[in-house]
């Protein structure tokens, strides 16, 4: 049976808005109500997260549809384009070689720390993640199942020969020395480096050294597909769950969504945490605005302690 902690769909949407304990709230949302509430739905229950780009915007990754995000103009690497396209490759990787830097050095924060103390207590059955940043492994969450890959491996679509990030990224700036990646990642913070058109043009991209074949970062861009194993992993961690915990997700991609609809047909109750409205709000029985890293630590105390 689906249980609603805060009552109607109405009063969902006004927790909110408005945190029913009034102006003394913090703005990060720890202080409202909703955090018992929270706490009252997972214990006791099997709990399986489900996180988004959300809970690694405090590590300093950006999102995709954040509050902060949503006037950048973003055309995400669609999947067919790397593989058929060489400029569109090269356009990427010139772009990434400035951007990946950022990304390998951000370090977890308290909301990833927070689902690790959950998993090490019993109350947390394992992580689903669209994160390619690899934050919960690197806080030591021990079952996560990455939806849409790593950027921290590179595979060979023609051998499939893998091999690590770093790897690669080292034989790239070898081959483009000219490129100063520490200027360019300055003048571009958010690693979405915009190159000038000559720029991308002069780089030099490297292919697979055993086959000759195209190197692809292990990540699922759009309109690529996840890999049938990994769902299948995905949906058997959720059908064995007792409730679910959306963490930093706007769920618009149908590939984190999909595990939502999964619960709610189950009748796992839904908890969602998340700055601003998802796709899932109206399968939730309860949406807590708040900020991960203050609120998954306050949770994580009443759930894991
Ligand atoms: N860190 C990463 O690996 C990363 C970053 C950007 C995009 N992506 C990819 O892009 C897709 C984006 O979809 P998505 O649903 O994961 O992200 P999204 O950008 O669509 O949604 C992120 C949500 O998190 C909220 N949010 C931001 N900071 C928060 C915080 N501190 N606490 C709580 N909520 C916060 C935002 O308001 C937004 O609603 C995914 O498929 C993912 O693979 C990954
Ligand atoms: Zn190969």
């Amino acid at each position: 049976m689906r249980e609603r902690v805060s009552g109607s769909a109405a009063a969902r949407y006004a927790a909110r808005v408005q945190p029913p304990d009034g102006a003394a709230a913090p703005a990060d949302g720890t202080g409202s109500a909703l955090l018992g509430d929270a706490a009252r739905l997972l214990r006791g229950r099997r709990v399986v997260a489900l996180t988004g780009a959300g809970i690694s915007t405090e590590s300093g990754i950006p999102d995709y549809r954040g509050p902060g995000t949503l006037q950048r103009a973003r055309s995400p690497m669609q999947h067919g384009e790397f593989v058929r396209d060489a400029a569109a490759r090269r356009r990427y990787w010139a772009r990434s070689v400035i951007g990946w830097p950022r990304v390998a050095a951000a370090e977890p924060n308290p909301a990833h720390a927070a689902l690790v103390a959950m998993e090490r207590s019993g109350a947390l059955a394992g992580i689903i993640t669209q994160n390619v940043d690899r934050l919960h492994a690197r806080a030591g969450s021990r079952i996560v199942i990455e939806l849409h890959g790593a950027l921290a491996e590179v595979a060979c679509l023609g051998c499939g020969a893998r091999e690590a990030r770093a790897a690669l990224q080292a034989r790239l700036i070898a081959l483009n020395p000219w490129l100063d990646v520490d200027a360019a990642a300055a003048a571009a913070p958010d690693g979405d480096a915009d190159l000038t058109a000559a720029a991308i043009d002069r780089f030099r991209v490297e292919d697979c050294g055993g086959c000759g074949g195209v190197l692809k970062p292990d990540v699922v861009f759009f309109g690529g597909s996840v890999p049938r194993d990994v769902v299948g992993a995905a949906y058997a961690l959720v059908d064995d769950a007792d409730a679910l915990l959306v963490v930093g997700s706007s769920l618009a991609v149908y590939s984190g969504y999909r595990f939502v609809r999964r619960a709610a047909e189950r009748g796992a109750p839904i908890a969602i945490v998340n700055l601003g409205p998802t796709r899932g709000d109206p399968l939730a029985a309860l949406c807590w605005e708040a900020r991960a890293g203050a609120a998954l630590p306050a949770l994580a105390a009443l759930v894991a302690g």
